[in-house]
């Protein structure tokens, strides 16, 4: 059986989609058309030669490709979890054709040399892969890196990920580093102080659950502080996987009033809430269950309450909140939608609860969840598409589109077609996700990064 995947090094490919609906939110168009790709750029409707496969593009999307700023590969030093070339592959399953690796790994990328190591080990890879360097020695909190080095290197964005930049002083030393750089600082925004020893968010589940509540303000104060850095430096912010409605309204006074600040949101703080640890399983847009209206009275679901794949950092929303950072996508607040895939192997998460690894996979599940929103009318498919791609693009300075004389970089996806999350069917290392074993919208059939095809689902041009 040939692979679904290609890599970056393959030759450009050419093809003729007739029919698809192809929705550009840089030309904010949406309408069916035939899309030519000739020699891996997109050609205008003449000059396509003869003989070129056709694929029927009849009830198909295509859209640029999405990227991701926040996406945890795990080489070095983790790779039973997940490898640059797992991990990429992945992301082509998913529809993306740029992640940005994160640099917890083991060691941190925080030298010029383990940037260009990633960079270079990326180049045949499924997906390009843009490094997001750390921003203090070891992420320890004690010195800032080279900044001016590993932009030099490759790195789009600086950050401590996994935790909030550990001061003020440091925070705002960062901003002014990387001022002329033009980089953005990526914040995980949670003060330690409050964060400490607690398990998931606060509120009536924690309390029915007996396990201690991470309180809104711990996300809260650093994006206020982080703001304010911002502010004074004029350097540039980016929050990531923002989690409470709080924190979203400080963003928007923020942006009103000028301050270089941006965001993003993951799919899981959309769509779960607080009660998926308690068992539920509904997402944040369908009615509460029981679970939660009546938090008292329902036995938990013994299989799936406590799932350690439901333990993530910042932890899952109330489900008020999920709703208001849907709104924030879908009124263009929130700038982008970012997984923060995280693999972790079994031993990490088939434990107790307090035990398990926070974070869960989601490059594969992005643009279903997505989709899930979109079917049930919480957001357009537009501002879906723009938060997955042309706008978290434009961030890291790379651009999308599906203008004729460009390189051909999309996805294809059927958002009619169902699929089944499992172990086989994910490309990723690790399955640490409460969504395995149930179906979910919208399949990817074709994802092609830079003009070569990266994922081909049954559309016959990897043979
Ligand atoms: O849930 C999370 N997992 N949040 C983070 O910030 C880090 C990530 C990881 O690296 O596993």
């Amino acid at each position: 059986m040939t692979s679904p995947f290609g890599a970056l090094t393959d030759a450009p490919a050419s093809f003729l989609l007739t029919g698809v609906r192809a929705v550009d939110p840089a030309a904010r168009s949406d309408r069916v058309r035939d899309l030519a790709v000739v020699e891996g750029r997109i050609a205008d409707g003449f000059g396509v030669p003869d003989g070129i496969p056709r694929l029927d593009g009849h009830g198909l999307v295509v859209a640029p490709g999405f990227c991701d700023l926040h996406t945890h590969l795990r080489e070095p030093g983790m790779e039973g979890a997940e490898t640059i070339a797992s991990g990429s592959r992945a992301a082509a399953h998913g529809g993306f054709t740029t992640v940005c690796a994160m640099p917890n790994t083991d060691p941190p990328l925080d030298e010029a040399a383990r940037v260009a190591w990633v960079v270079s080990l990326a180049r045949g890879a499924s997906t390009r892969v843009r490094v997001v360097a750390a921003a203090t020695h070891g992420r320890a909190g004690e010195a800032l890196t080279d900044v001016g080095d590993l932009a030099a290197s490759g790195a789009v964005a600086i950050s401590d990920d996994g935790a909030a930049i550990l001061t003020a002083r440091l925070a705002r030393f960062a901003l002014l580093a990387i001022g002329p750089l033009g980089l953005p600082l990526i914040e995980h925004a949670e003060d330690p102080t409050l964060a400490s020893g607690t398990l998931m968010r606060s509120g009536p589940v924690a309390t029915r659950l007996g396990l201690a509540g991470w309180a809104p303000s711990t996300e809260l104060l650093i994006v206020e502080r982080d703001i304010a850095l911002a502010e004074e430096t004029g350097g540039r912010l980016h929050l990531t996987h923002l989690s409470t409605a709080a924190a979203l309204d400080a963003v928007r006074r923020a942006q009103d009033r000028g301050v270089r600040v941006t965001c993003d949101v993951t799919p899981h703080h959309l769509a779960m809430t607080d009660a998926w640890i308690a068992g539920d399983r509904g997402f944040s847009w369908e009615a509460p269950s029981d679970l939660v209206s009546d938090p008292f009275g329902q036995p938990l679901d013994a299989r799936v309450a406590f799932d350690g794949a439901c333990r993530v950092n910042p932890p899952l929303p109330a489900r008020e909140d999920a709703l208001a950072l849907l709104r924030g996508v879908a009124d263009g607040s929130i700038d982008a939608i970012a997984t923060d895939h995280a693999p972790h192997p079994p031993e990490r998460t088939l434990v107790e609860f307090a035990e398990a690894a926070p974070g869960m996979i989601g490059l594969e599940t992005a643009l279903s969840i997505g989709l899930a929103a979109v079917d049930a009318g919480c957001l357009s498919l537009a501002a879906l598409l723009t938060a997955l791609s042309t706008a978290p693009a434009a961030l890291i300075g790379e651009e999308r589109g599906l203008r004729p004389g460009t390189a051909a970089d999309m996805v294809v996806f059927d958002p009619a077609g169902r699929w089944r999350v499992d172990r086989d069917t994910l490309a990723s290392r690790s399955a640490n996700t409460p969504l395995l074993g149930r179906e979910l919208p919208g399949v990817v059939r074709l994802t092609v990064a830079d003009g070569r095809v990266t994922f081909d689902e049954g559309m016959g041009l990897l043979v």
